[in-house]
């Protein structure tokens, strides 16, 4: 079978394109046949050696996203059978309950080998049944960038009907955000960095689009399309550099959910969030639990993710280049099968 094994660091002429032997399942093991993968953020700093916080194993597997069909089970399993289309969750431990930092060195794409490949293999126990109506290449959306979403959103940030949330930026995790809102029955107060893409925020639903280049005080701005209030939820991606805004936009006993860091590093003053007695909290993608619960949703509400582009298998060096010129809205996919 092809996969990829990440050679010297530094950017994507990382990826190396190898020939290997099928793995086969063990005691509890199920093989999938990978039909899809998508690029998370993440894989970009992994690629480039600034992800700081995993030791990478020499010749890792990337990419924690993917979707496929079980190719065939081991001995013991009693989860799933042969057929069956399924995508692995990205903390292969974390089944429910709260994150223990033990659970950690089994996150997909570094520090464990991950899925750009034709199979792997994975406890019985680190996947999830995909929703009938998607695709292997929507599928293969959903277990970063969407769990993340969703416990972002909706468990931490608990976003009711009626709701106001504001969303950073037009990648994977907050177009997720904007599709759960709006299927949940609240605002979206969107903003972006490119007019070109306000218009494909707009035909997505959204009605108050603010490009945060030009509008360099869009907490002000959120603050007046809430008549003075303030957001209820902010889904924070842009990280310490756009946080003291994020702090401006919400309202009194607003809430922060802390997923990003894309606008770099600032300190920030505590403050603003006292005087507004906010809350503020870190999500780290989510558990089996929550994308099972999320699966539900998409399937009841029909949905289907955003796809800006997909790669054959064979250019997913392009793929991450594409990822890396920030003109993608959603998310990038690379087909595999
Ligand atoms: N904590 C977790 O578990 C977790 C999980 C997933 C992601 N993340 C993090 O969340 C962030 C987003 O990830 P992603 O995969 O969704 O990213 P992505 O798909 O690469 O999207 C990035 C988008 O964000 C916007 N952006 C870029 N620079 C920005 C800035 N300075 N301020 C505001 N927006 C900016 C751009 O949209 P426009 O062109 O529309 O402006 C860009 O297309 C990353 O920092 C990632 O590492 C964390």
């Amino acid at each position: 079978m092809r996969l990829y094994r990440l050679g010297k660091l530094g950017g994507p002429d990382a990826l190396q394109l190898k020939e290997a032997e099928i793995p086969r399942p063990g005691a509890g093991e199920v093989a999938v046949r990978i039909r899809a993968c998508s690029l998370n953020h993440r894989d970009l700093n992994i690629i480039s050696g600034n992800y700081t916080s995993v030791a990478l194993k020499p010749g890792a597997i990337p990419l924690s996203d993917g979707a496929g069909e079980v190719a065939a089970v081991g001995p013991d399993v009693t989860r799933w059978k042969v057929g069956d289309r399924v995508a692995p969750i990205f903390v292969q431990r974390w089944l429910g309950g709260n994150l223990l930092p033990e659970y950690m060195p089994s996150a997909l794409g570094g520090p464990s080998d991950g899925v750009l490949a034709e199979q792997i293999v994975l406890s019985q126990e680190g996947l999830v049944r995909i929703p009938s109506h998607l695709s292997f290449e929507q599928a293969a959306t959903l277990p970063c960038a969407a769990v993340t979403a969703w416990h972002a959103a909706l468990v931490k940030g608990q976003l009711q009907p009626g709701q106001t949330v504001v969303t950073l930026g037009t990648g994977g995790v907050s177009l997720f955000t904007v599709q759960f809102a709006l299927m949940t029955g609240a605002r979206v107060i969107a903003t972006t960095g490119s007019e070109e893409k306000i218009e494909r925020l707009r035909k997505l639903g959204v009605s108050d689009v603010v490009n945060y280049r030009t509008t360099r005080d869009w907490d002000a701005r959120v603050r007046e399309l809430t008549g003075g209030r303030g957001a209820d939820l902010v889904v924070e991606v842009g990280g310490p550099g756009s946080l003291a805004k994020s702090i401006g936009a919400i309202r009194y006993c607003g809430h922060i959910s802390v997923v990003g860091n894309l606008a770099g590093k600032a300190s920030i003053d505590p403050a603003p969030l006292f005087a507004k007695r906010g809350s503020m909290c870190a999500i780290q993608v989510g558990s089996r639990d929550m994308f099972e619960a999320m699966n539900r949703a998409i399937g009841a509400a029909s949905l289907n993710p955003v796809i800006d582009r997909v790669f054959d298998f064979a250019e997913a060096r392009a793929a991450y280049e594409y990822l890396l010129s920030g003109k993608h809205f959603g998310k990038v996919v690379v087909r595999v099968s």
